[in-house]
Order: C-alpha cells, then structure tokens, then sequence
C-alpha cells in the first residue's frame, strides 16, 4: 500500500510524527507533501527535526495569503504531484486549508481520501477551521474519528457508513514525549523573558482568527491577560505578533511575558513546568488534560468537548464578563482532584490508522 500525507501547519506536524513512525515499521510505503502553508522554522522545521519526522518528498512553498489564494494555490499545486505519485489513500489531517485543499485535489484524481481527526465540531460557522471539516469529511471515502463524540456527529451527518473510531493520534506523541521529558531526556527550551521556570507561572498561547483579527477583542484579551497576578508565558505565534503590530497593541506588559513558539518537546516540558494553561489552541487544551493542568480556553466553544468533564478545561468566551476576581480565579484554579477516563485513545491510534487505511486499500 502506498500512502501519500498532505500536511501544511504546525497541527498537521505533530499528527504526522506518530504516522511517520507507524508507516517506517511496516512495508507499506508512505509519502510527505508538506504545502509550505506554515513557513517560518518555528512553525516547521523544528518539528521535523524534534519529532523525526522524515524530510518530506515534495514541498510545495505555498505561503501565506487569503484563504481563497492559499486554497487555491496548494489545489493547483497538487495536481500533478497526485497524477504522478497516484497512492492508494491520499491521507489528509485536520482543519486547516491545506486539509481541505488536500481532499479536494484528491477527489478530482478519483484517488481514495483519508481524513484523520474526522468528525470534530465547534457548530460555529464563521471559523474557517469548521468550514474545513465539514467539507473535507463530506468530500472523505474514509474518516478516521478520534472519539465516539465524533463518530455521533458523523452518523448525525449521514456520514456513518465511512467513519471508523480509531483514537486519537496526539495522545501517541504527547505520551511519548512526556515519559523523554519526565525521563530528563528533554532539550533545553527557551521560556519568555522574566519567567522564571522555577516559580509558578501560566502558560498562554492566542492565534484563531477570532481572536487576533478584530481589535477590540485582541487589545481585551492581551489586557486580561496582563492584570493577571501570576505570570504568564506567552507563546507568540507570528499571526498575533502580526496582527498586534498592525493594530498597535503591546503584548508584553504587566504579568505578561512574550516569547516565540515552543518546539514541541519544550511545549510539553513547559505545559509540565506551568500551573495552568490558557489558550485558544485546540491541540494545547488537549495536552494541558493529557498532561494534568488545568487550561482557560478563551472561545465560546471547543470541539474537544470531553476536556470539559470535571472542570479540566473552562471555556471563556470574555474574561470581562466574569469581572477582575472571576477571571483571576478561573484562570488560577487548581488543577481538579477527579481522575479522567481515556476519552481520546490509549497512545496506539497511529498504529490502528494504519491498519485500517491497509484494511479498507481498494
Ligand atoms: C493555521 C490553521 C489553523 C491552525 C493553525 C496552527 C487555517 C485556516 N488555519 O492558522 O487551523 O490551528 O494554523 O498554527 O488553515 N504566518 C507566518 N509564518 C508562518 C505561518 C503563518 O508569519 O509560518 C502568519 C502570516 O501572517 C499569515 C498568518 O500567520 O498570514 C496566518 O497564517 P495561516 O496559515 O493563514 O493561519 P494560522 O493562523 O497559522
């Protein structure tokens, strides 16, 4: 069987580490397309590199631009990479627009579509990462959920009849890369300036265009995030330095410490080292429950609803309207005392991916 990955962003890189490994230990022959979508080394290299990804076989160099331009470009841009590689399964991942790009290309080649992380809902329609999933696992021969919760929402689409619950492939990275970090066997990571890895600290990261791209709500954000009592780290990902820049709105201030994006090893270490967790990240508040921290989710919703089970993850569309004490206390609560179940898999989804795509080869 032959497999081709179409990946683009920083999400689709740590999927694709688990992949990887599970395709190098079979015989089945596995192909990288990386689109370029995410170009900056923060964002791509070092994933490669810290994960072992294998370099990919074909770049594409898309960029940046409007969602229409980086769509169209990455389609076009696949067309004759798909007519000359012609795999069994085209294997996309995720929401982002290489995904959909991913799967729509494949379908025009009549080639066999995959979608890992199938079925995942926020129901709110003005995020560009809902249109994604929605038209990618319609357009999908095979959805590869992560949870029952997924596979409800798929069989309430009609779509149950292409869906198979195979769990969820960053619980295989984050486990692995806890027990190296846990072990001592981490890289040295780089936190904010004035954080002091020793002493208790928050960890925050904002990209979702809801969030960075109307100022008012960014310039609200960035300030309650400031008033803070305890400090907070603040992974900047190079949209929200961009959009600050553009409206004029100071990151660092206050409490809050602004320092670039975390290889992944240094995510799970500083998730490790940090009282809590406050994002809008849909992978960070998955390894912030995975990894025993309480997280703030700034969004009215999240599509990782199991997180919300016993408090372990709060959802806050507007710190404001909880007033100066309700933000500081939700956002500082203790981490809960009830245990989890293992919503999202036992750590071997990578390999149940993979013996499924062999299962349902045509
Ligand atoms: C994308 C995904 C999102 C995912 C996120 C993870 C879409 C619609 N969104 O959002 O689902 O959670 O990746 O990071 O696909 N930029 C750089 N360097 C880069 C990449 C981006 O400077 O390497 C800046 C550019 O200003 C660019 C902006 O970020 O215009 C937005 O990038 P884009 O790829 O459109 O979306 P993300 O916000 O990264």
């Amino acid at each position: 069987m032959k497999v081709l990955s179409i990946v683009g962003a920083r999400p689709q890189l740590v999927k694709l580490a688990p992949i990887a490994a599970a395709f190098a230990a079979t015989d089945h022959e596995h192909v990288i397309v990386h689109t370029g979508q995410h170009y900056d080394a923060d964002l791509s290299d070092v994933f490669f590199s810290g994960l072992g990804i294998p370099d990919p076989d074909v770049h594409l160099g898309i960029g940046s631009g409007s969602h229409g331009v980086q769509t169209g470009r990455t389609l076009a841009a696949l067309d004759p990479v798909l007519a000359e590689q012609r795999p069994d399964w085209v294997l996309v991942y995720g929401d982002t627009n290489s995904t959909l790009a991913g799967a729509l290309s494949a379908v025009k080649m009549h080639l066999p579509v995959a979608h890992l992380e199938a079925g995942l809902r926020s129901f709110n329609r003005q995020m560009p990462e809902e249109h994604n999933r929605v038209l990618t696992d319609h357009c999908a021969d095979l959805l590869l959920a992560p949870t029952e919760e997924a596979m409800r929402h798929l069989a309430a689409e009609g779509l149950a009849a292409r869906a198979v619950l195979a769990g969820d492939v960053m619980v295989d990275v984050c486990l692995r890369v806890r027990d190296t970090v846990l072990a001592g066997g981490q890289p040295r990571f780089e936190l904010p300036e004035g954080i002091d890895p020793d002493a208790p600290y928050l960890l925050a990261t904002l990209h979702r265009a809801e969030n960075t791209d109307d100022p008012r709500r960014l310039a609200t954000l960035v300030a309650a995030l400031a008033e803070l009592p305890v400090p907070v780290a603040l992974l900047a990902h190079p949209r929200l330095v961009a959009r600050a820049d553009e409206y004029g709105i100071k990151l660092a201030g206050g409490s809050l410490h602004v320092g670039r994006p975390l290889p992944y090893a240094g995510m799970v270490a500083a998730v490790l080292g940090s009282v809590g967790v406050v994002t809008d990240s849909g992978g960070l508040q998955k390894e912030a429950y995975l990894l025993d921290r309480p997280c703030t989710t700034l969004r009215p919703e999240t599509e990782w609803v199991e997180t919300l089970h016993d408090d372990w993850n709060r959802l806050v569309p507007d710190p404001t309207a909880l007033g100066g004490q309700g933000w500081v206390e939700t956002v500082t609560r203790p981490a809960p005392s009830a245990g989890r179940g293992t919503p999202y898999g036992d750590g071997r989804a990578a390999q149940n991916v993979v013996r499924i795509l062999a299962e349902h080869a045509r």
